[in-house]
């Protein structure tokens, strides 16, 4: 569904992505982890058409997409939450959630169907259309986050970091919401720093670390690799897995 392929791209100066190869199965859930200022976010941000890459290319559903403004890619099918809260607080809930249809405005009534469908994977976007945004819980506003992805039906969702912020009630909100996407059959690319709750609801994991992929693989084999201990639960940060631990 999504190839990314020798993918470089960076904000001034330097490349951020050294050379970035990486494949999304349609229906999978794939995580990436990795340090902060890995580029986690930078790959996101590459799909998405935020940022251009400057080498490489990145083909989804079988089009090239590198280059492409993010109004094209987003139209195709490819949406992205990003890490930071981006509700309206003093907006409602709906009016948040409608926003995700800007590019459809004109559809009024696709639109009034696709919010019927995002509210039922997601009640509280049924239920309190009017509540002020500002005064949801963190993992109720995630919720309303995912739900404003969806409007305008995407078959890949990127989250970056869902976690990020969350007490562990709020976790629970927001790995029940990511559960019901995966039901609804989107397929999702999700940037995690919380390892071991990015790769337990995962198919698959990609570790990054400056820039490049160093591990892809089934989620569970990312989990359970020794070099993962080292690189995340208290080993040496600064010892990479070595090459063959990487059956991409
Ligand atoms: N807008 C920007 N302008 C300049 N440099 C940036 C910008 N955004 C990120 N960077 C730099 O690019 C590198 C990778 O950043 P990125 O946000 O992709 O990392 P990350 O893996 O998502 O990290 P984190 O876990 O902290 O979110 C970092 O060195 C960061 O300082
Ligand atoms: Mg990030």
């Amino acid at each position: 569904m999504l190839h990314l392929d020798g993918v470089v791209a960076g904000y001034g100066a330097g490349d951020v992505l050294q050379g970035v190869d990486l494949t999304v199965d349609a229906g999978s859930v794939t995580c990436i982890v990795g340090p902060n200022g890995a580029g986690k976010s930078t790959v996101l941000r590459a799909i998405s058409g935020l940022l251009r890459p400057r080498e490489g290319t990145i083909t989804y559903e079988g089009r090239e997409i590198h280059g492409r403004p993010p109004e094209e890619i987003l139209e195709l099918g490819a949406t992205q939450v990003p890490q930071s809260d981006g509700l309206f607080a003093n907006l409602s809930v709906r009016e948040n959630v409608l926003m995700g249809a800007y590019i459809a405005r004109r559809e009024r009534k696709l639109i009034e169907r696709r919010y019927a469908e995002v509210a039922e994977l997601f009640p509280l976007v049924g239920d309190r259309p009017d509540e002020r945004a500002g005064n949801l819980s963190g993992g109720q506003r995630r919720s309303v986050e995912f739900a404003r992805s969806l409007m305008l039906d995407p078959a890949l969702v990127m989250l970056d970091e869902p976690s990020v912020g969350l007490d562990p009630k709020a976790l629970k909100v927001v790995a029940a919401a990511i559960k019901r996407m995966v039901e609804a059959g989107k397929t999702l690319l999700v940037v995690e720093q919380n390892v071991r709750f990015g790769l337990r609801m995962s198919t698959h994991g990609v570790v990054m670390e400056s820039g490049r992929v160093l591990m892809h693989d089934r989620a569970d084999a990312v989990l359970n690799n020794p070099e993962m201990t080292d690189l995340f639960f208290g080993g040496t940060p600064t010892k990479a897995p070595s090459p063959t631990a990487s059956r991409a």
